[in-house]
């Protein structure tokens, strides 16, 4: 009897004692930028592995007898017989305000021929999200400067925000114009000399897109002078799946720097469906078992993991925020399909874009009836909260009443006047790309839209209306527009002065 205690003893205490640290190895197998590794042992998964000549590689399979490991950037001088180091380190990339103006690979080396990144501190692209303890409600709003999301769908700093849809939907434009608002944003604060602004920084990842996409992309952010606070990670779809399949982390540990420091970023994810192919690729070679739409079984985990390091935390932990708009394209709007439901019920709401509402010239395509944000709103302005309240109420009433009125023709009065009301507030969120409207721009516009400003307005001719009236309040109305800014909320006083306002405007239209 004792023998054999003994004998269980002893085997327990042989697998409690870690295996010997074995540094290097020899490559086995080669299989598109996934390698096969004998003689390491006691490495850590995810760490950086070294092949000499500049090619690195990242152990992610620790088997008994080999390691699977991804090779980074090009994996054609790797061949069999090559000596592998482990170097003891996570895969790391460098952060910091450096990063910001700059176009990286997912090593977070220059692609922007702008010369090397001047920062000397680095961050593993793995790390663990902020603890429960740690972590605080979203409380401020990230303004994105588009009237349907900031009004209906609000966004507060520390949330995930998921936007969906279609191919050719807007997905990108919605978050470009989110990151072009900031760069308007922070401008005008350091015009006004505004100590009291929380600037958002922004990391866009583009992953697995097409060159002259990204191009498009960094072009934009150029013109509109967005760069000096924003960073872009590319793995573009001519680059391997392993650097697609990192890329997001590599966003998300530049991001976190800022959230550590006390400061605020956004990341966008362009896009986590492309994301995932990678990822399945990658499980694939590595021999990974695949489940249901062949994907991996952890890709759940893989996302989850991801997005769950977006927060906003405490003072003690640093007292800033990372918020992640993750991007899912679908197939003929199928929200139901396995990647879309993940990432829907990771993320805290989603942005529905629909090609149907694109198509009819109903830009940004966002759907308000499956639209959610579920903690936003407690992140929106006292001002929009007064104006916005009953707005997707009435919007919703106007859609099942223009469903309804397709087939009757003799409606009373009162329907009619509804269904006007609510085509011109539809007529209203339609805003070009680009074209960001500041939020107390947006208090004004609504606040005249539910009180008759655009009483007699024909609602086809809403959009150019709204123009003028936006033009003429930016030039006669700045003080107005500047009290709500810093007020935040509409008090009995300020109520009246726009109320003032928009009945001048209206006059001066005769
Ligand atoms: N609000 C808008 N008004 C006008 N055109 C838009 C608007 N949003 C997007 N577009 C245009 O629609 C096309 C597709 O947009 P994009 O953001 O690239 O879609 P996705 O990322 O969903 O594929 C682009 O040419 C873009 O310029
Ligand atoms: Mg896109």
């Amino acid at each position: 009897m004792n023998d054999i205690l003994q004998d269980i003893e002893a085997k327990l205490t042989g697998l409690a004692s870690a295996p010997q640290r074995q540094q290097t190895g020899v490559v086995r197998e080669i299989g598109d930028g996934v390698v096969r590794i004998e003689g390491l042992s006691g490495i850590m998964s995810g760490e950086m592995l070294d092949f000499g000549d500049g090619v690195a590689g990242l152990a992610m399979n620790l088997d008994e007898a080999d390691v699977g490991a991804l090779v980074l950037g090009s994996f054609q001088s790797v061949r069999e017989g090559r000596e592998v180091r482990a170097t003891g380190r996570l895969l790391s990339v460098p952060v910091g305000k450096a990063m910001l103006g700059r176009v990286v690979d997912v090593l977070g080396r220059p692609l922007d021929g702008k010369g090397p990144v001047a920062t000397e501190e680095f961050s593993p692209i793995e790390r663990a999200a902020p603890g429960i303890m740690s972590r605080q409600p979203v409380s401020e709003p990230v303004q994105t400067g588009i009237m349907a999301v900031d009004a209906l769908i609000p966004i507060g700093r520390g949330q995930r925000e998921l936007i969906i849809g279609d191919r050719s939907t807007g997905k990108t434009t919605v978050c470009l114009d989110a990151i072009l608002h900031q760069a308007e944003l922070n401008r005008a604060a350091e015009t006004r000399g505004d100590k009291e602004h929380r600037p958002l920084y922004s990391v866009y990842v583009a992953v697995g897109q097409k060159q002259s996409s990204v191009a498009r992309v960094v072009n934009t952010l150029e013109e509109h002078g967005a760069m000096p606070y924003t960073v872009v990670v590319v793995a573009g779809a001519s680059d391997s799946a392993t650097s697609q399949y990192l890329a997001p982390f590599t966003g998300t540990a530049i991001g976190e720097w800022f959230r550590d420091h006390g400061q605020d970023a956004l990341v966008v994810y362009d896009d986590l469906s492309k994301h995932a192919v990678a990822y399945r690729q990658v499980s694939l070679l590595l021999k990974r078992p695949s489940g249901r739409e062949a994907y991996p079984g952890d890709v759940f985990y893989l996302h989850s993991r991801l997005l769950e390091r977006s927060a906003r935390v405490t003072k003690e932990a640093g007292g800033g925020s990372l918020t992640a708009l993750p991007v899912i394209e679908t197939q003929a709007g199928d929200i139901s399909a396995y990647i879309p439901t993940n990432v829907i019920s990771i993320t805290d709401g989603q942005l529905f874009l629909e090609s149907d509402l694109f198509y009819q010239g109903v830009r940004p395509a966002i759907s308000v009836g499956l639209s959610v944000s579920r903690v936003g709103s407690s992140a929106q302005i006292k001002a929009m909260k007064q104006v916005a309240g009953k707005i997707k109420l009435e919007l919703a009433q106007y859609r099942e009443l223009a469903a309804f009125s397709q087939f009757g023709s003799d409606l009373d009065a009162k329907t009619q006047a509804q269904l006007e009301r609510g085509r011109r507030i539809v007529e209203l969120f339609k805003q070009p790309q680009h074209e960001a409207v500041p939020v107390a721009m947006q208090v004004v516009l609504l606040w005249a839209v539910q009180n008759g400003g655009f009483d007699g307005v024909p609602p086809a001719k809403t959009t150019e209306f709204r123009g003028r009236l936006a033009t003429w309040l930016a030039q006669n109305q700045a003080g107005l527009l500047e009290k709500i800014r810093q007020e935040k909320v509409l008090s009995e006083a300020l109520l009246a002065e726009v109320k003032k306002a928009v009945e001048s405007f209206k006059q001066l239209q005769g």
